[in-house]
């Protein structure tokens, strides 16, 4: 009899049922949405810098900590982040079982964490990034692809999963328009020890996205995505017509919370599910798709 977990050697570290990790959004990601995934077999990541103040952030850890037992990661932004110390501190102090690093060089957080017994996983779009977080002691990669929301890479899927797997030996997180399960199983196939979803999730009851985000994603297909520079400096993907209004010189509009981004997994979301039935359902969609694979042989 199959049992309810799918193993990888990732989630055996993390003791989680499923190789799901809901991704780090800024300004989408909160405790409820940690704690769902976590009480449903997966784990999700909130910025640190999603709660305005490092006294709210230390709240926060403590609330998630009541709620649930299931670990949870947080991720932390290196670069021209004021608060990177006090967040860090509060990171050590509760312990937080994962930790994603994004931008900059991980390694006084990688020697920190370790310390306590916490894995560092770090974002990276190519080798070279891989292989100088691989030298300070990563535990693993999330790898961003092209069309992944946010901050998206230039390398397909397909590519960047096996080939940064293949080149460092390090475990990789597979980031970028996944949506479904059968997805889920592609990755797992390239080589990935768990799928690494943001964009599906903002369309989810916990998430705190507006109404009319979480529609434009419902309603929005793979060809409306826009990768560009414009808001953010650096490529970025953006849901077309939000980045328009930007674009046209709308005034008032605040970054990432007027301009929504989205990745290319749009053409995949039809609805708007808790996050419970949503981790069920993909952990069915799996396991379908592995068994049609199977008759294959
Ligand atoms: C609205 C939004 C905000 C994001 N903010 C962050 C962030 O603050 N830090 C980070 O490491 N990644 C951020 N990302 C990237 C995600 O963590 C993840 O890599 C990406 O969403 C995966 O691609 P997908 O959206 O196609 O599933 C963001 C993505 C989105 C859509």
């Amino acid at each position: 009899m199959t049992q309810n977990k799918i193993t990888t050697p990732f989630t055996q570290k993390l003791g989680i049922r499923y190789p799901i990790v809901v991704a780090p959004m800024f300004l989408i990601s909160n405790p409820d949405m940690l704690v769902a995934a976590g009480e449903a077999g997966a784990i999700a990541i909130m910025p640190s810098l999603n709660l305005r103040t490092a006294e709210l952030f230390e709240d926060a850890l403590v609330d998630i900590k009541k709620r649930t037992s299931a670990p949870f990661g947080i991720n932390l932004i290196l670069l021209q982040n004021p608060r990177l110390q006090e967040d860090l501190d509060l990171i050590i102090k509760y312990k937080v079982p994962l930790v994603v690093t994004s931008l900059g060089n991980p390694a006084p957080v990688i020697e920190k964490v370790h310390a306590y017994g916490g894995l560092v996983f770090c974002d990276v779009i190519n080798l070279q990034h891989a292989k100088k977080v691989k030298d300070v002691g990563a535990d693993g990669l999330v790898t961003v692809s092209f069309g992944a929301g946010g901050h998206a890479g230039k390398v397909a899927a397909n590519v960047l999963v096996p080939w940064l797997k293949k080149e460092t030996g390090l475990p990789v997180l597979a980031s970028g328009g996944i949506s479904t399960g059968e997805q889920i199983h592609a990755a797992l196939a390239l080589g990935a020890d768990a799928a690494y979803m943001g964009t599906r999730f903002i369309a989810t009851q916990e998430a705190p996205a507006e109404e009319g985000y979480k529609q434009m994603i419902l309603s929005a297909g793979p060809e409306d995505i826009v990768l560009s520079p414009e808001v953010t400096g650096h490529d970025c993907n953006f849901l077309k017509d939000s980045l328009a209004r930007y674009s046209s010189g709308e005034v008032g509009l605040k970054r990432w919370k007027d301009v929504w981004s989205a990745g290319q997994g749009v053409g995949l979301i039809h609805d708007s599910p808790t996050i419970k039935d949503l981790i069920d359902r993909l952990v069915s969609e799996y396991r379908e798709s592995v068994l049609r694979i199977q008759k294959t042989i």
